[in-house]
């Protein structure tokens, strides 16, 4: 079986490797025929040696779509020649967060998905919406269940207000979603060309956090001096002071992502003044992916890919991931290694 390796920590250690054909799927297993994939920060992390409990060689990135080859015993949900997505944390299938739930990775500390035949768990595959090209259900897993997380634990609705801040994959995602439920969406960018792009994508509002780096001053403005129910906390220590200044009493700082780093200096008091609630979260379950998934296909929502890649390229998807700035996801085709 053809597969892609990367043997160490480093952006041009990747290998083209043939690993011995895995044995027929067991009891509640199936073998997924790999399609496409997609890659999140994340999966640069892992490259590059920053990522704690990573050991290699390691098949990399999380991200994965198929069609269905071969169905173990005992499943009865997914047929042969079913479209599905691959949940890339392959053991919480539902529920609250716990240490295995969230820990298992696939691509971190599980094989990830740049292979010929995965071998999953049944309740770590999610069917895959009609309208959906593989790599565009490939872009899906993490972002989708992300975005909707964010969402749920917002409660986010008609005439709701979300920030998002950027315009990568998982804020792009949060927009569409948070359109779709009747919200109102700001969204922030580096880029003027990047947010009329935002506009074209539903975005109520939008503010260039570069011409206007007081943008918390900006949401409250946009919401007549209320904030926003819901800010999507993508970049870190250097936007955190500002998500807090821009999030409504008693709303919400989803807090995801670190892209400007880990360790900052947060001053309580708006916090506490404003009631508001920071939300951690670790991507989430493959039933969290299937609502999202269902939302997805009700509302006929196209993921936006920036740049696309055959697998043969794959130092340049992931440096071009490394580098960052991509509209929205990137993808991997695998067809020159699929069956
Ligand atoms: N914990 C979880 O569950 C979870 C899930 C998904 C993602 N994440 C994390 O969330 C972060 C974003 O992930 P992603 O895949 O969506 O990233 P991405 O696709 O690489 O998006 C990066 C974008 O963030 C924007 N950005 C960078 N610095 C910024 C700043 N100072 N202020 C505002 N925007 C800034 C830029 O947008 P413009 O080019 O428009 O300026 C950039 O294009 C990463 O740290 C990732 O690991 C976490």
């Amino acid at each position: 079986m053809r597969a892609i390796q990367l043997t160490g920590p480093s952006l041009d250690a990747f290998a083209s490797v043939d690993l011995p054909e895995p044995p027929p799927p067991g009891h509640g297993q199936l073998h997924i025929a790999m399609r496409a994939a997609s890659l999140n920060f994340i999966d640069v992390a892992v490259a590059l040696g920053q990522y704690p409990g990573v050991s290699f060689p390691l098949i990399p990135v999380a991200d994965g779509a198929g069609e269905v080859l071969a169905v173990g015993e005992g499943v009865s949900a997914f047929n042969v020649g079913d479209r599905v997505a691959l949940h890339p944390k392959a053991r919480w299938a539902a529920g609250r967060p716990t240490v295995e739930r969230s820990r298992v990775m696939r691509g971190v500390n599980l094989p990830g998905v740049l292979m010929q035949v995965a071998t999953v768990d049944a309740s770590a595959v999610v069917k895959a919406p009609d309208h959906l090209s593989w790599e565009e259900t490939a872009s899906l897993p993490i972002v989708a269940t992300t975005a909707w997380n964010a969402l749920e634990a917002a409660h986010i609705g008609p005439g709701s207000h979300v920030v998002v801040l950027g315009t990568g994959g998982t804020s792009l995602m949060t927009l569409q979603l948070a359109k779709a439920r009747g919200a109102r969406v700001i969204v922030t960018s580096s880029s003027d060309d990047k947010l009329v792009r935002a506009q074209a994508l539903g975005a109520d509002h939008i503010v260039n956090y570069r011409t206007h780096p007081t943008w918390d001053d900006e949401v409250q403005r946009l919401t007549d001096g209320v904030g926003a129910d819901l800010v999507l906390e993508t970049v870190g220590p250097q936007t955190f002071m500002r998500s807090l200044g821009a999030v409504r009493q008693g709303g919400t700082v989803f807090t995801i992502g670190f892209l400007s780093g880990t360790v900052g200096q947060i001053d309580l008091l708006p916090l506490i003044i404003k009631s508001v609630r920071v939300q951690g979260n670790n991507t989430g379950s493959a039933e969290d992916l299937a609502d999202a998934l269902a939302a997805i296909a009700a509302h006929r929502i196209k993921p936006v890919l920036g740049r696309t890649f055959p697998v043969r390229r794959i130092e340049d998807a992931y440096r071009s991931a490394a580098e960052g700035g991509s509209f929205g996801k990137l993808a991997i085709t695998l067809d020159e290694i699929a069956l």
